[in-house]
């Protein structure tokens, strides 16, 4: 089972008078004017239900950039049966032709399609060029080829045989089909949940966020140009309970590839319990969830190092990733040189449009994003124990615009401490050295999360004891670097808790979770 060995995709300059950099505002002023109309994709067929929600920019809220159609419980079921019509010539495709179309789809995005859908990530997602190349273009790319080379490792695995005996195991893929959610925040993880899913050979009923319909088009034309045959991946945009609820009432619901909000998860899981002897097999479910991403730093740390780590850990991408750093602990003995380094960052991060490559900072996803964000902001504000630093400002009149916020608190247990806000506010609690101990305990303590985590030390002693201490308050555990940035190939990704399966974006653990093996013992 060979295939092309895996590479990860350079990440692109975007520097002034770079191809890159006129491709991508080229691409986004076409975008920006193309009031798009987006369909439903089910089998061979592009549904307009007539049934529309506007596509608008965060950064620009009154600016319609297109619309999309949204599914009736009718299409949900349309979806599911062309799914399964799909799946009768698709599960016995073989490996080579499977393989072929994800790894075409991934030079697709890395050529053609690559200003497109870094484009459609900063108009629809308001990511700035450089995130939305990191996710749209590279972390995507990578995932479709390290996926591609984990299915040929998955169906190398095989168990002993000789002369009078060949076992072998099939790695079938499920009877049934995968339903895949997918959020808004990394459009590398939308293109992967139904790929990674499609690749091993299952057929997908795929429903992206409303946040995200842009790049979720051009993922879909780019599946479509690779050669994904017509209803391996459908696609369903709307109301995300109706569709869920159809969707389960199917008996030939195989599994679900999610990532997501925790309640909305475990909302979910408990559905499939209610309904468990309905199902033709025991349903996989695989999710990624929330964070209360940590930051631990150890006296011995280096000060410049761990505001960086704080800075670009909780405010790249507006902090609006699982793995954003949202809660620190610094050393009393450091706290001076952290703080005033943390102030002059942020100070110096320009907020704005994404089309304006110099700006850092653009808009949260949406209004509920936004004045959830201000109400905790107002909180910090008036509350004995906590104090903000830097930022504090909002305005929404254009676009959602929050300033990166950083409050210090003296309660370790402070509300924003232990809540996930999905956008940039970060707290920190500064601890006496002395309690470097009872400080790590705290950590694993305060969250219910585990997703990812970091600590900056020099000191090798203190290293070991957090790496230990905090065995299981992180899926994803980063010495001496930000906790986010996981690279595809590199940090499998994925936490435990209320963070989620724990199956591992980009590696074999998630793709097996998309198999159901069968073993054959044949004698001669
Ligand atoms: N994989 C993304 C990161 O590590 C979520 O930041």
């Amino acid at each position: 089972f060979h295939v092309p060995n895996a590479v990860n995709e350079p990440v692109k300059s975007y520097a002034p008078n770079t191809p890159e950099r006129k491709a991508v505002l080229d691409a986004y002023k076409t975008m920006w004017n193309s009031k798009i109309d987006v369909p439903l994709y089910i089998g061979s067929e592009e549904i307009k239900t007539g049934n529309t929600k506007n596509m608008t920019a965060p950064h620009d809220h009154k600016h319609v950039v297109g619309t999309y159609h949204l599914a009736e419980k009718s299409h949900v079921e349309k979806a599911i049966a062309n799914a399964l019509e799909a799946r009768k010539a698709w599960s016995s495709t073989p490996w080579e032709q499977r393989a072929a179309i994800f790894l075409k789809a991934a030079e697709l995005v890395a050529g053609p399609y690559r200003a497109r859908i870094n484009a459609a990530t900063m108009v629809g997602q308001s990511k700035n060029v450089h995130q939305a190349e990191i996710d749209a273009a590279c972390e995507f790319i990578d995932f479709l080829r390290f996926n591609v080379e984990y299915m040929t490792q998955i169906y190398d695995d095989q168990p002993n045989s000789d002369q009078t005996m060949w076992n072998r195991v099939e790695y079938r893929p499920l009877e049934g089909f995968v339903y895949a959610i997918t959020p808004f925040n990394f459009t590398a993880i939308a293109g992967n949940l139904p790929a990674s899913a499609a690749m091993m050979g299952n057929v997908v009923v795929w429903k992206p966020s409303d946040s995200q319909v842009f790049s979720a088009k051009i993922i879909i034309d780019i599946f479509k140009e690779a050669g994904v045959p017509d209803g391996v991946i459908n696609v369903v945009f709307g109301d995300a309970q109706m569709i869920t609820d159809t969707v389960l009432e199917s008996r030939d619901f195989a599994g679900i590839h999610f990532t997501g909000s925790t309640h909305v998860f475990k909302d979910v899981w408990g559905k499939i319990g209610t309904k468990i002897s309905h199902y033709k097999t025991y349903p996989r479910i695989v999710g990624e969830t929330g964070g209360k991403d940590f930051i631990i730093a150890h006296p011995s740390a280096n000060a410049k190092q761990v505001s960086t780590g704080i800075v670009r850990g909780a405010f790249e991408f507006q902090g609006q990733k699982c793995s954003a750093a949202s809660r620190a602990y610094i050393p009393q003995s450091l706290w001076g040189d952290v703080k005033e380094q943390i102030i002059t960052d942020v100070k110096s991060m320009k907020m704005g449009s994404p089309e304006d490559l110099g700006n850092f900072v653009t808009a949260v996803i949406h209004e509920g994003s936004f004045d959830k964000l201000a109400s905790y902001i107002d909180q910090a504000k008036n509350d004995a124990d906590a104090e903000i630093i830097v930022g504090g400002n909002y305005d929404k009149s254009v676009g959602y615009f929050v300033e990166p916020t950083v409050i210090v608190t003296t309660n370790p247990k402070y509300k924003t401490m232990e809540t996930e806000l999905f956008g940039p506010v970060m707290t920190i609690y500064v601890y006496e050295d002395a309690k470097w101990a009872e400080t790590l305990k705290l950590v694993d303590e305060t969250s219910e999360y585990a997703l990812t985590g970091a600590i900056f030390s020099k000191d090798r002693y203190a290293v070991a004891e957090a790496t230990k201490a905090l065995e299981n308050s992180a899926g994803n555990f980063y010495i001496n670097d930000k906790p986010t940035g996981a690279v595809v190939g590199m940090q499998p990704f994925g936490g435990a808790r209320a963070s989620g399966t724990n199956d591992k974006a980009g590696s074999a653990l998630n793709l097996l979770r998309w198999v159901s093996p069968r073993t054959i013992k044949e004698t001669f």
